[in-house]
């Protein structure tokens, strides 16, 4: 039994999904170098994070976390960045004018490159290969040498992960998400749609409300809160080399803070309670994610808020429910029971993504279905309804690129059209239109 926890007392527990790095000298370079890097956010930005996760908590604020699957060393351009934030704007724009709930926004972004496998082998034709880990490990192609996991890759994460971060604030903080300029958010390929038209009302409306405070007499131009967006970033924390090499003690609250993202979420397959990934997310004073499935039990709720919220502190622990369509409202009451009867202030989110993959029969490629995505939120929603728990937010796998990952939606992605835009390295992600239909329809479940 662990006693005291330090960035590295992971390493004593079995560590799940770790890659077999082939030179340990290299890699424990890499980590070397990384500890001596700046870090990627600041411990006082986690801690107003964890103040609006604690109102979601509470029922007072909805979150919304959203982004890749795997981020990519090779698409990462300003343009891919700047529409992955327009969209989630967007919905977040959606969500709050509808329901009058404030939005935390939190992107899968700026860190997320470490992918968990089924397998650890993966099949092309006759030729078996190590399994993709995500950019920060190896590379998607399918070739032996591409497949061999490289540590120098850990250091571009980091640098990548930072030129990321710095775009999203100057969006965010330099003029871009003033809210005066909603319309301006919407992508040629949305404006055009039913979704895109309906957004544009929204904007309509908003532009007019602050035209009214202005002629009313208050200076806009003096309200930092219309210029600016508060936009969070998080990541897997599955790499546990990668994540304790950022992690440092904050000299003010004396506290260790993991300073690769504001806050990092657990994966389905390494939650297990005697693993490295609780021990070492336990430790750190983050807000913290955990995914849980369809086999999830009620004992393994209650160990996993044991683990990593002792305190019961609101906002700090939120659970990701993933549960496929089909199961969810039978799997996941008891569960929200338990934590609600043993009075551990779990923020409950739905992540319908990963319950609901399939390979298409036709191309082989990975795909979602837009309703059976919907269907999972409608449990979810159901669910804490019946139990009178807040339904506390959303976790979606998209893209702000007109991609053809997904099916359906209003303008309808059929099987035989999901190759002619199909760019992801690992998931498939819902396209602009598809996450702007969703915002509306969350809006709706939510009202
Ligand atoms: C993911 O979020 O990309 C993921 C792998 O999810 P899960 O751990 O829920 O399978
Ligand atoms: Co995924």
């Amino acid at each position: 039994m662990q006693t005291t926890w330090n960035p590295t007392s992971w390493k004593e527990l079995p560590a799940l999904q770790q890659p077999e790095w082939p030179d340990i000298g290299e890699y424990e370079g890499a980590l070397k170098e990384l500890e001596a890097f700046p870090p990627l956010v600041f411990a006082q930005e986690i801690r107003y994070l964890q103040k609006g996760l604690a109102l979601a908590a509470q029922g007072r604020a909805f979150m919304l976390q959203a982004g890749d699957c795997a981020e990519s060393f090779i698409e990462h351009s300003a343009q891919t960045i700047q529409h992955k934030l327009k969209v989630i704007l967007q919905m977040a724009v959606v969500l709050t004018y509808s329901t009058g709930v404030p939005v935390i926004k939190v992107g899968r972004i700026a860190g997320q490159y470490a992918k968990p496998r089924s397998s650890p082998l993966e099949k092309f034709g006759d030729i078996e290969l190590p399994s993709f880990r995500g950019h920060i490990v190896n590379s998607e192609q399918p070739d032996q040498q591409a497949r061999i996991p490289d540590p120098s890759r850990m250091l571009t994460a980091y640098h990548q992960s930072a030129s990321s971060l710095n775009l999203i604030r100057s969006f965010t903080k330099g003029g871009f998400a003033d809210l005066s300029k909603v319309h301006t958010w919407t992508q040629e390929f949305v404006a055009s749609s039913a979704e895109g038209q309906r957004y544009e009302a929204v904007a309509f409306e908003i532009e007019r409300a602050l035209r009214f405070m202005a002629a009313c007499g208050i200076d806009l131009s003096k309200e930092q809160v219309l210029q600016q967006v508060n936009f969070w970033t998080s990541h897997e924390a599955l790499l546990l080399g990668y994540e304790s090499a950022m992690t440092r003690k904050d000299p003010v609250s004396g506290k260790w803070y993991d300073l690769s993202a504001h806050t990092i979420w657990i994966g389905e397959r390494t939650r297990d309670l005697g693993g490295a990934h609780l021990e070492f997310a336990s430790g750190i004073a983050n807000p913290l994610g955990c995914k849980i499935g369809p086999s999830t039990t009620r004992d393994d709720v209650l160990g996993i808020c044991e683990k990593l919220n002792p305190a019961r502190i609101p906002g700090r622990l939120t659970l990701i429910s993933r549960m496929g369509a089909d199961r969810i409202t039978d799997v996941l009451p008891p569960l929200v029971e338990a934590a609600r009867d043993e009075e551990h202030p779990v923020l409950w989110t739905s992540d319908p993504m990963h319950g609901n993959t399939f390979s298409s029969s036709g191309s082989g490629l990975k795909t979602r279905r837009f309703d059976v995505i919907l269907k999972e939120l409608k449990g979810f929603f159901e669910v804490h309804k019946d139990l009178g728990t807040w339904p506390g937010g959303v976790h979606i796998e998209l893209t702000g690129e007109d991609v053809t990952e997904c099916l359906g939606g209003a303008e309808e992605v059929l099987e035989h059209e999901l190759d002619i835009n199909y760019n992801t390295i690992c998931d498939p992600r819902l396209n602009g239109r598809q996450s702007l239909d969703l915002a509306y329809q969350v809006a709706e479940m939510l009202i």
